[in-house]
């Protein structure tokens, strides 16, 4: 979604923010620009509709060693040059993250004149109006900031103080990274690696003044507030390593990730060790309901591990929509609950307003996220387990998926252990995800195959994925990976639900993907499924650990794995089904229309 970056030292800022720009390209935008304070303290400003190299950037001073850039997903008004960021007015200009719902009774209370039809020139009116009467950026933005419903990330510079930068954030993660007489701001780490470990997390409700050598930071009542600053890992250069997407590497690495997120956690003897949760053994022992709460592909994950610890533990699981969850009151107990938050990117609005939700009901909080140092792992109450999985580019997740999956199982085992469960159980389950990294990679070698059927179906716009037990939730997944990377309407149902409703649907020009159980029973009544859609002319691929079977037009086998991953192998196969159908279709398979990596608004 929107990105941020500012700068101030002696380098030259343009190319600083160009490049941090580029650096976070892959969290999906529609626009870019860049400002600069020239030498001769005039505000120069380049925006384009696009992607980061349409930015003019050559035409910007090369002295100039202040300035702020962002990448636009639009929420207010139309993907225009005029409405792309940074918005000046007057002697403010600034870049902002977020939503101000308040922005149409604050223009018209202060009569901002506005040239595009964003939120965020409301905000820099009401700035410039009170730096009008303070003279100073910083209480100028405390005051306007006073006046401001919604949510906000902002870098705020005046001609008429060079050299200084003021952030503020509410609800979009603003981070600074303290170089050599230099300061970098970011809405994320990613834009700083390459200059900087050192970094400093600003917190929701902080303001920071911040010039190349200095940076003061103050809660929103005008406060002094001490921070430290934080060492961060070095993030390893992203690249696509000869693939042909992110997309696509990033399916091919889930060998690795699913590797990484087990490191160090599971033993010889088939024990689980998780060092992140943070809970007592008086919790532990009495919980009696696990709420999952996540958005997207976070969200599904969850819908899998429902499955699995509901039957190895015994007790409710409960998955929730965050943006849902957040403004519903869902019965449970917290003193006998735990809800934990999964995020890739640990910066989803919904799940972070789902997050505090939680806390102020009282419950103990987790975070099962992949980005370290994130708002959400910062958040929660009760630590988490972080998954290790690398930098995921692709708009679609796909390594974080898997790994989100065997992070709760991992963490159904390790619950089971502290409760006494039966260890033989335990130890079933800590063998299926061992082998679980050599399993995916087979199903990645199916590539090609899958690219064959994949330019057979590619062409049908209408989709179902079905599937029972443990892969139902497997079927909403791939039906959503579908829909993302290629825009076919692919719908998932529990292939039983077939006969309620969704088969008045099926003609000879409509697909249906049909994931087939292992378990007999299962299996032979998905085949009566299968059955019933192919009287009806539809046609049908199924996956399976089984080999082809003589009633489907398409089939693909895959490895015969543990019960409690079945359903990761067939995943796999679905990411790449998706993959090729969207690469056939000439869509732009890492960065789909429409869509953010990490949707920061509401
Ligand atoms: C967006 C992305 C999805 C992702 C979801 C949750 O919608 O496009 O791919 O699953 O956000 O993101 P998170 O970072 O919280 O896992």
């Amino acid at each position: 979604m929107c990105g941020i970056v500012g700068y101030c030292g002696p380098k030259s800022a343009k190319s600083v923010l160009y490049g941090g720009l580029k650096r976070l390209e892959y969290r999906g935008y529609d626009s870019a620009g860049i400002s600069v304070l020239d030498a001769d303290g005039k505000v120069q400003t380049v925006k384009s509709v696009g992607t980061v190299t349409n930015l003019d950037a050559g035409t910007l001073p090369d002295d100039a060693s202040t300035g702020i850039g962002h990448t636009r997903w639009a929420t207010h008004g139309g993907v225009t040059d005029l409405n792309a960021h940074p918005h000046t007015s007057g002697a403010i200009t600034l870049v902002h993250n977020g939503i101000i719902e308040n922005f149409e009774t604050l223009a018209e209370t202060y009569n901002i004149e506005r040239i595009s039809q964003t939120d965020t020139e409301v905000l820099a009116g009401l700035i410039d109006h009170h730096f009008a009467s303070t003279g100073s950026l910083k209480d100028a933005v405390l005051a306007a900031l006073a006046e401001v419903q919604g949510t906000y990330g902002i870098v705020v510079m005046s001609p008429r103080q060079p050299g200084t930068l003021v952030a503020a954030r509410k609800g979009s993660p603003l981070v600074v990274g303290v170089g050599r007489d230099e300061h970098i701001i970011a809405s994320d780490p990613q834009a700083i690696v390459s200059h900087t470990d050192n970094i400093i997390f600003l917190d929701d409700g902080e303001v920071a003044v911040i010039d190349a050598l200095n940076i003061d930071v103050y809660n929103l009542a005008n406060q002094p507030q001490t921070k430290m600053v934080e060492e961060v890992e070095q993030a390893a250069e992203v690249n696509m390593a000869g693939f042909g997407s992110f997309l696509e590497k990033e399916i091919h690495e889930q060998p690795s990730s699913l590797t990484e997120v087990m490191r160090g956690r599971i033993s010889g003897d088939g024990r689980i060790t998780l060092g992140g949760p943070d809970l007592t053994a008086d919790q532990i022992a009495g919980l009696d309901n696990i709420l999952i709460i996540g958005c997207g592909t976070a969200y599904y994950a969850g819908m899998y591990a429902k499955y699995e610890l509901e039957d190895l533990l015994g007790i409710p699981v409960q998955v929730e929509h965050a943006s849902e969850f957040r403004y519903r009151h869902a019965a449970y107990s917290p003193s006998t609950s735990l809800a934990i938050f999964m995020s890739q990117s640990g910066e989803t609005a919904d799940t972070l307003a789902a997050l505090e939700e939680a806390k102020r009901r009282g419950v103990p909080t987790m975070g099962i996220v992949n980005t370290v140092g994130s708002t959400l792992a910062r958040s929660v109450s009760n630590g988490g387990i972080y998954l290790h999985a690398g930098t995921e580019v692709s708009v679609a997740s796909t390594k974080a998926y898997s790994s989100m999956v065997v992070a709760l199982l991992m963490f159904g085992g390790f619950l089971a252990d502290r409760r006494g469960q039966r260890l033989g159980d335990i130890r079933v389950l800590a063998e299926d995800l061992v082998n679980l990294p050599h399993e995916i990679e087979l199903c990645t070698k199916l590539s090609d195959p899958i690219k064959a059927i994949a330019a057979e179906i590619a062409g049908h716009s209408n989709w179902f994925v079905l599937g029972r037990g443990n892969l139902f939730p497997i079927a909403l997944e791939g039906a959503l990976k579908v829909t993302e990377v290629s825009y076919i309407h692919a719908q998932a149902f529990p292939t039983g639900e077939m006969k309620h409703g969704p088969i008045s649907l099926i003609d000879e020009g409509h697909i249906s993907v049909v994931l087939l159980p292992e378990d007999k029973l299962l299996y032979d009544k998905s085949i009566s499924g299968v059955q019933e859609i192919r009287a009806r002319e539809g046609k049908v691929l199924t996956i399976s650990s089984r080999p082809a079977l003589e009633h489907s037009d398409w089939h693909i086998t895959v490895p015969m794995v543990g019960h409690r991953v079945s359903g990761l192998v067939m995943n796999c196969c679905l990411q790449l089904l998706a993959l090729h159908v969207a690469e056939k279709l000439g869509r732009d398979t890492d960065r789909p229309r429409n869509l953010a990596k990490s949707v920061t608004v509401e």
